[in-house]
């Protein structure tokens, strides 16, 4: 059988509502490779943020299987950490702690713990921050905490829903370049969920659009264009217009 990182083969998933089962998803086949950058964009309610929450293991599928390095994912695991729309920070807790709490969770001492989380600090740009309280940050600041913490984990995946959704088109600008930043550094495999076709184009390898709910992966493209990308290029607009066409159809 051929290797694949992380492989979603013919998965469903029902859900039970009040008003009956829910097929939000139908033989989704996706495959996934080590260090890839994959978007996911489609319309609301399509099923984006259910396909993360079964790579994290918070949901189990309703049939086929997902494998991690040919391993099935039976429930939440380290190698997997996933960053919300909201930063979902610890109010009690400083800079420093919120990003160690998943250390600390883990039993690492204090000493390994300081050593660990100062690295990552530089790499969110929050240097001068470590004291400060969620609540004495920006929105963005928050959520570079958020993305901090989850690296803390030394993920194998790191997995995004909409999360600079809440931010000023600056701020979401700047999140989307040091999130590339990080991402080629630390080489680590990303699955990023937007609304936006824009961020998907600026950030992903691949780009799958998804189409309403049960209907499955539309398109998967792939985003050959080279970083850091520019938005005002015809190749990119090409490929904005193409999406925008399945996501209207
Ligand atoms: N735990 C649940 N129980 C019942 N129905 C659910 C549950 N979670 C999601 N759903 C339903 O499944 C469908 C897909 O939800 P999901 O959150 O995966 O969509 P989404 O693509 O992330 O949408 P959005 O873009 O609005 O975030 C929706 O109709 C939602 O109401
Ligand atoms: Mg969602």
């Amino acid at each position: 059988m051929a290797y694949r990182y992380l492989n979603i083969e013919n998965v469903g998933k029902r859900y039970q509502t009040p008003n009956g089962a829910l097929d939000v998803l139908e033989s989704l086949d996706l495959r996934i490779e080590n260090h890839e950058f994959v978007c996911i964009v489609g319309p609301s309610g399509c099923g984006k943020t259910t396909i993360l929450n079964l790579i994290a293991g918070f949901e189990s599928p309703t049939s086929g299987r997902l494998t991690l390095l040919d391993e099935p994912i039976e429930g939440p695991g380290s190698d997997r950490a996933v960053v919300f729309q909201e930063a979902s920070l610890m109010p009690w807790m400083n800079v420093q702690s919120n990003i160690g709490l998943p250390l600390k969770v883990k039993h690492v001492s204090k000493e390994e713990r300081a050593a660990k989380v100062e690295p990552l600090i530089d790499t969110v740009g929050l240097k001068g921050f470590e004291r400060h309280f969620p609540w004495q940050l920006s929105g963005g600041m928050q959520q570079r905490v958020g993305i901090a913490r989850a690296l803390a984990m030394d993920p194998q995946i790191i997995l995004m829903d909409e999360p600079f959704g809440a931010l000023d088109a600056q701020t979401r600008e700047s999140m989307q370049e040091s999130l590339v930043d990080i991402w080629s550094k630390s080489k680590k495999t990303v699955v990023f969920i937007t609304h936006s076709i824009d961020e998907a184009l600026v950030l992903g390898d691949r780009v799958i659009v998804m189409g309403s709910r049960g209907t499955g992966v539309k398109d998967d493209i792939h985003v050959d264009l080279d970083r850091p990308r520019d938005s005002t290029t015809v190749p990119f607009n090409e490929l904005k217009k193409h999406i925008r066409e399945l996501l209207v159809n």
